[in-house]
């Protein structure tokens, strides 16, 4: 067993990523490519005008450039053609995470490292959608539908233009959380293409329920959410404060559209970021996001949380909407079509957090702590 301390925050820290994977994927002798951040998300919806109207007049995003088919987005600090892709399709799903690379022999690695593992490969010299050259898309040994590219086109830089800004302005995607039923087997794979875990979640027989792995020196581009999978969980763009977080929740108030709030706001244990979920009109989660912390120590320690402290996904100890735990959504393959949803055997996060007697108390069992009046609260379905 890794050698692990217990901190004042009451989270573990080690110095390896304490996860060990039973059925692990093979790893590769090709080299993995160089990603250098996680870049754009492509999201089918099946309802352009009402999706635009969400991502453009509810959230501010800047179009870059639209067609009949397909609006491609940017938040107000990225500075390449766009960091999400809506695009109209019969049925609504994820079409593509897509990673940029460090040079453009990378994607050569890329088809070389996934062409070895046996994936479904495709490079097209022109790219998959608008403003982005050469790239790569495959579906990864998880079932993902992952792409990697270089070439890109930027656009005009609007990071200085605060005459564009709205209270609750997004600047950057963060993030990809993806939900897959081994989680182990999906950290071991994420680490042969050159992720570093940062974060995780177990209990006390090392279960791993969830961890966060990152390229860029944040918490994370992308993390797995144990669950039925291939699914996405969510795609996450930052806010520079969490006041702007708080505008939104303001903003969708106003405009009468609070159903689109699934959690939140809040702040994270995990990762210390402030965070709201929301849910866009196909039920494509959301994430709103703030203030993580550094990473890019070569020695930065691993933080491991105990699935029974109740602080772990919210820091407040707020209780997390079930919802949250079950819904997700489909991931396609490189013809279009959703990939299968297998089962997770392990363990649920929501089932261990509810006790036997029905409360969803998120702490061990044996804490004597837990007021009475709290229990209520944690009642699944006994909020008004
Ligand atoms: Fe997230």
């Amino acid at each position: 067993m890794t050698e692990r301390t217990r901190t004042s925050s009451g989270f573990f820290v080690t110095q390896e990523a304490p996860i060990h994977a039973d059925d692990p994927v093979a790893t590769p002798t090709a080299a993995p490519p160089d990603i250098v951040r996680a870049a754009y998300a492509e999201l089918v919806v099946t309802d352009l005008a009402r999706s635009r109207e969400f991502y453009v007049d509810v959230l501010g995003m800047t179009v870059t450039e639209e067609d009949e088919n397909a609006v491609y987005l940017r938040t107000l600090e990225e500075f390449i053609h766009h960091n999400l892709v809506i695009r109209k399709g019969p049925v609504a799903a994820l079409a593509a995470l897509s990673y940029r690379v460090r040079t453009p022999g990378d994607l050569d690695r890329a088809v070389e490292f996934y062409t070895e593992l046996g994936c479904r490969v495709e490079r097209r010299a022109e790219g998959f959608t608008k403003g982005i050259g050469d790239s790569v898309r495959v579906v990864d040994p998880l079932g993902f539908p992952y792409e990697f590219f270089y070439d890109t086109e930027h656009v005009e830089r609007l990071a200085w233009r605060y005459d564009l800004y709205s209270p609750g302005a997004l600047v950057r995607l963060d993030h990809f959380n993806q939900v897959t039923p081994d989680v182990p087997r999906a950290v071991k794979h994420y680490q042969d293409l050159g992720f570093r875990v940062t974060e995780d979640i177990q209990d006390e027989a090392g279960t791993t329920y969830a961890a966060w792995m990152r390229r860029k020196p944040t918490v994370h581009d992308t993390a797995t959410t144990g669950g039925d999978g291939p699914r996405l969980h969510h795609v996450a763009f930052a806010t520079h404060e969490k006041h702007n977080i708080l505008a939104i929740c303001d903003k969708l108030g106003a405009l009468r559209l609070s159903d689109h709030i699934e959690r939140g706001p809040g702040r994270h244990g995990v990762s210390n970021a402030f965070y709201l979920y929301l849910r866009d009109p196909d039920g494509h989660r959301i994430e709103i996001y703030t203030q993580d912390y550094y990473t890019g120590d070569p020695d930065n320690p691993v933080v491991t949380w105990d699935v029974h402290d109740n602080q772990r996904r919210d820091w407040w100890g707020t209780p997390v909407v079930p919802s949250w735990y079950t819904d997700a959504s489909l991931v396609l393959d490189l013809d279009g079509n959703p990939q299968p949803v297998v089962s997770r055997t392990d363990s649920s996060e929501l089932e261990v957090t509810i006790g036997a007697d029905g409360f969803s108390y998120t702490r061990d069992p044996g804490d004597e702590d837990l007021p009475d009046w709290k229990k209520g609260e944690y009642k699944l379905g006994h909020q008004l």
